[in-house]
């Protein structure tokens, strides 16, 4: 199959999910899950979903399990985009093409489809036999330590924290690899995790290549901010510079950006040497992540 198609397919796959993970808005309060359809459904690119799903490949995960995990993911993801958003934070208007939640609905509607979503991440984690319950276990000690204070919700405070500050390059890198890469590297960890238990070799082969691809993820979202447009990201382009946001951008400069996303690209690579052709997929979703246009 080519990547194309096998995107295609799993992307069909967790929109699915997600359409069934979230509560309808039927059931009450229906501004609030109308509101979090709003955030989650029909945009992104789905990055987290489709790591989890290439890494399930390689420990031959069920479907089902990898959807709960992808879809866990992906409403953590929006919960941090939705928040990220928010006036006390990045203040900004577009998302994914569209108005931000806050500025569709409201601050407190944010802030609330933001908790409800990490809420119902978990619970999608933990609902019928999608996962064993080991598998519930361990996912939701994966998950819930990515997105915690030594996590993405620690990152955002560092980034927060060093607005007009010049950070040095390692400190850049603990809050891109905090705020960003956690999550990303949670998502092959996951996958891996919802099949057949991975030993430890393969465990830490792929752990190596999610750190790479997590990091680059964010250089490579900085070099956008700095390079594109808002039409093209569906966010607010040059955002970063404006806020005096410490970036790669700002403290390597665009070139020196640019080789670090492409070291990191074959770093991810070389990573998946042991699995051969088995890893296909996630090579594939590195050079996505590295030559992303938004
Ligand atoms: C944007 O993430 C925020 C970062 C963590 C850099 P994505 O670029 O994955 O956003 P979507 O999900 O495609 O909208
Ligand atoms: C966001 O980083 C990281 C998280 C949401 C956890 P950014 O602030 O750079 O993301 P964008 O550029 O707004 O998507
Ligand atoms: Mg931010
Ligand atoms: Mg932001
Ligand atoms: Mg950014």
């Amino acid at each position: 199959m080519i990547f194309e198609q096998w995107m295609r397919t799993v992307l069909e796959r967790v929109e699915q999910a997600l359409e069934r993970y979230l509560p309808p808005t039927s059931t009450a309060p229906a501004r609030l899950h109308d509101a979090m359809r709003y955030a989650v459904l029909g945009g992104g690119k789905r990055v987290r979903p489709l790591l989890c799903h290439a890494a399930g490949e390689l420990t031959a995960a069920r479907t089902e399990s990898l959807e709960a995990a992808a879809a866990a993911l992906e409403m953590v993801h929006v919960y941090s985009l939705v928040h990220d958003d928010m006036p006390c934070m990045d203040d900004d208007a577009l998302r994914r093409g569209k108005p931000t939640v806050h500025v569709k609905y409201d601050e407190a509607m944010a802030l609330l489809v933001g908790d409800a979503l990490q809420s119902q991440a978990f619970v999608a984690l933990t609902e019928g036999a999608a996962l064993a319950p080991i598998q519930q276990a361990a996912l939701t000690r994966e998950l819930a330590l990515a997105i915690g204070s030594i996590g993405m919700a620690g990152g955002q405070a560092i980034d927060l924290a060093s607005v007009g500050q010049q950070l040095t390059r390692d400190q850049l890198e603990t809050m891109h690899r905090m705020k960003t890469g956690a999550l990303l590297r949670a998502s092959v960890r996951m996958g891996a995790l919802a099949g057949e238990t991975p030993d430890a070799n393969t465990l830490s082969a792929l752990d190596a290549y999610a750190a790479a691809v997590g990091l680059a993820f964010q250089v490579v979202d900085d070099i956008l901010d700095a390079t594109s447009d808002s039409a093209t990201l569906g966010k607010t382009a040059g955002k970063d510079a404006k806020d005096g946001k410490p970036t790669y951008v700002s403290i390597i400069g665009l070139d020196a950006s640019r080789a670090l996303a492409a070291q990191l690209r074959s770093d991810a690579h070389a990573a998946l040497a042991p699995f051969g052709a088995r890893a296909q997929r996630l090579a594939e979703l590195a050079d996505l992540v590295v030559n992303r246009v938004s």
